[in-house]
């Protein structure tokens, strides 16, 4: 199978979610954690952006030694200068450069003509090479972009030095279907395509991140994905790297494609990044939702105390949870109630005894949303004791 290199930017464009802003030492728990799940690059920061960015990076690089730690640089000199100093300490390292190349960016942003932004590229992509072999470019807007145009600075960056392309979906403006040819039709455009990792960096304006980017792999050939830890990053946030891996992970049929992440730090990352940014992550949230692998209703309890692949297309604990959720309320059966009662160890001695307290249960049911293992406990106790 093939390798998906996942690039986790949750440090530099998770951090650009407004009210996301880390400490220097809360950078480098989460570039630990990071190490920890597996992910191939961190993308630490953005040396040239302040003084306290430099130094993270530069913790960082001198912690991590599985992961290649990355700064981000405009195609600017100095940027691409501290980016190089920054991460001059690390195992393993990467300048990631970038300059907009959409007819609305560089005329309105940049007062550059499409000539100038070319020999810019250029110049950062061999600067940035005079401090790593590993260099990567962003075309950023590249969604936007003329295909042509955007053709030829990819492959004018690979000539002078870029090993990895990406292409972002900077504004969140692509669509699933297209967003994959798009890819596919700039490679096949780029003589020296092959020289390089094409990747894509999707944002979820429109909720289409995760689609977005898995199209760019399966269809456009990408083989390096960006990412961040619970979707988070600018605006609507970044494609969420917990969806795109357990994709590739639980359809391994349609993806052919594998990555290094273990699994089963993906919660303990949620948790990590929830609580230093404050961000709580949604209940119902693909694989690092509390509510992802829980089950209200009877039929579903039912089906998966019965055989856990009825509702279930992933194991709870292959992403971090300790188990599947069995949410006991209104909703459940006598089958979830039963099994409760057993993995708490209330000694019951009959049916008749289970069915009179599945009878209390549902009356305490009807009175609040959620039963916890306190309330069946108390189901139990000498009577007069209920809490009815
Ligand atoms: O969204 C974007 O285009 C970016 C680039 C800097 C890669 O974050
Ligand atoms: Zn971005």
């Amino acid at each position: 199978m093939d390798q998906l290199v996942i690039f986790d930017t949750t440090l530099r464009d998770g951090e650009q979610s407004p009210g996301a802003t880390m400490t220097g030492d809360e950078k480098v728990r989460i570039a630990q954690q990071l190490e920890r799940l597996g992910v191939d690059v961190i993308e630490a920061g953005f040396a040239a952006a302040s003084v306290g960015d430099f130094l993270a990076i530069q913790r960082i690089s001198s912690l991590v030694k599985e992961s290649t730690v990355c700064s981000l640089s405009r195609a600017v000199e100095r940027d691409i200068e501290r980016a190089g100093e920054a991460i001059k300490g690390a195992a393993r390292k990467r300048i990631h450069t970038f300059i907009a190349t959409s007819p609305i960016h560089m005329e309105m942003k940049l007062h550059m003509t499409p000539d100038q932004v070319v020999e810019r590229a250029v110049k950062a992509v061999k600067l940035a090479r005079e401090y790593t072999d590993d260099v990567e470019f962003s075309a950023e807007d590249a969604s936007r972009s003329d295909p042509a145009f955007l053709a030829r600075i990819c492959e004018e960056a690979i000539k002078a030095g870029a090993t990895t392309i990406n292409l972002p979906d900077t504004v969140g403006y692509a669509i699933p279907e297209l967003f994959g040819q798009f890819i596919l039709d700039i490679r096949t455009r780029v003589p020296n395509s092959d020289k390089a990792i094409w990747s894509v960096h999707c944002h979820d304006d429109l909720g289409m991140a995760t689609a977005n980017s898995l199209s760019g792999v399966l269809v456009g050939g990408a083989r390096q994905l960006e990412c961040t830890i619970n979707g988070l990053g600018e605006r609507a946030g970044n494609c969420a790297l917990e969806e795109v891996v357990m994709a590739v992970k639980t359809r391994p049929d349609y993806f052919k494609l594998e990555t290094r992440i273990n699994t089963k730090e993906l919660v303990p990352t949620s948790k990590l990044v929830s609580s230093v940014t404050g961000f709580p992550v949604q209940p119902n949230k693909a694989i690092v939702g509390a509510n992802a692998f829980a089950h209200a209703s009877g039929i579903h309890q039912d089906g998966v105390i019965k055989a856990r692949q009825t509702y279930e297309i992933m194991r709870a604990e292959d992403v971090g949870w300790s188990k599947d959720r069995i949410v006991l309320g209104k909703l459940s059966g006598r089958n979830a109630f039963k099994q409760r009662i057993q993995e708490l160890g209330i000694p019951v001695t009959s049916e008749v005894e289970i069915n009179e307290a599945f009878l209390r249960f549902k009356d305490l049911a009807d009175k609040k949303s959620e039963i916890f293992d306190e309330d069946i406990q108390s189901l139990f106790a000498p009577s007069g004791s209920h809490p009815m």
